[in-house]
């Protein structure tokens, strides 16, 4: 598939870096960056692009009929490849978690069923063991959330788009993306944890530059956090760009826990990635 048009007629590629400024670290010497991967498109945003191009890109209609994934009702990544998909010409089909779900139950599931998604709903038990429908054998599996080889790869652009720097921080959900970034870089990165999927992450073989924190999952995935909400609703007024608390929020925050405690070495330059997510 060429997708080499629509990257340059539809996304912000390279994406911007930005530096941004706070009495947190600036008095420390340390210079905070933002790769600003939200920007690259509003709906394929942060690292979902870079999780699905490799996808989209080495898809042919002579192997394949389609593309299939999973995921929950509110899963960004279908929501991306369902736009994708509707975008490039290339038939897709979610395997959604519940079967108590149709197409009208958000404005998330009726949207991509207008985009051409072909949404099957099942339970969450049989969910489980992500079942491939036998109509849509003949489908590529893309796993639930993006996670996979190609996905990992797609991280490289990303790296080969970053200035100087030392340190990079980034939110880990599959792992992908912090996998995939540590994989393209010899400096350390911090994969700050979203949900208590430690040993599933250490499961994979990680490269040795990838430094997981656990320490700011608060509670379980997507569990609501007043300080965490507060947390994001003063950095947008201090930076001006907004970040959501279930992913960018608690890197955000475990980042700037580390810099209060010491934990960043003064005259560190660090990139943080903004992996989007802010609906
Ligand atoms: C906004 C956002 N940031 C970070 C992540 C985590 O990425 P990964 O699953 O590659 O670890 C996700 C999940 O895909 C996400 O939606």
């Amino acid at each position: 598939m060429d997708i080499a048009n629509f990257e340059f007629n539809e996304l912000h590629l390279p994406s911007p870096t930005e530096e941004i400024f706070d009495e947190c670290w600036n008095s420390k010497g340390i210079q905070v960056f933002v790769k600003r991967d939200d920007l690259i498109h509003p709906i394929i945003s942060g690292n979902k692009w870079r999780k699905l191009k490799n996808y989209l890109q080495t898809f042919s209609f002579s192997t394949h009929s389609g593309l299939l994934s999973f995921g929950g009702a509110y899963s960004n990544h279908l929501y991306a490849l369902a736009f994708a998909g509707h975008s490039l010409g290339i038939p897709t089909v979610g395997i959604i978690r519940g079967e108590e779900l149709t197409a009208g139950s958000n404005t998330y599931l009726s949207q991509m069923n207008s985009w051409g998604m072909q949404l099957h709903f099942i339970s969450r038990t049989d969910y489980r063991s992500k079942p491939i429908p036998s109509a849509y054998e003949n489908y590529a599996v893309i796993a639930e959330g993006g996670f996979g080889e190609l996905a990992i790869q797609g991280l490289e652009n990303l790296v080969s788009e970053l200035p100087v720097f030392d340190l990079i921080y980034t939110a880990v959900g599959t792992g992908a993306t912090a996998i995939g970034i540590a994989k393209h870089t010899k400096k350390p990165v911090i994969g700050v944890l979203t949900l208590n999927n430690r040993t599933e992450i250490e499961a994979h073989s990680l490269p040795t530059n990838l430094n997981i924190e656990d320490a700011y999952v608060f509670g379980k995935y997507a569990k609501q956090n007043d300080e965490l909400d507060l947390f994001c609703a003063e950095f947008y007024q201090k930076h001006g760009f907004p970040i959501e608390p279930i992913y960018t929020g608690r890197m955000f925050y475990a980042l700037t826990e580390h810099i209060k405690n010491g934990h960043i070495a003064p005259n560190t330059k660090l990139v943080a990635i903004h992996t989007g997510g802010v609906k």
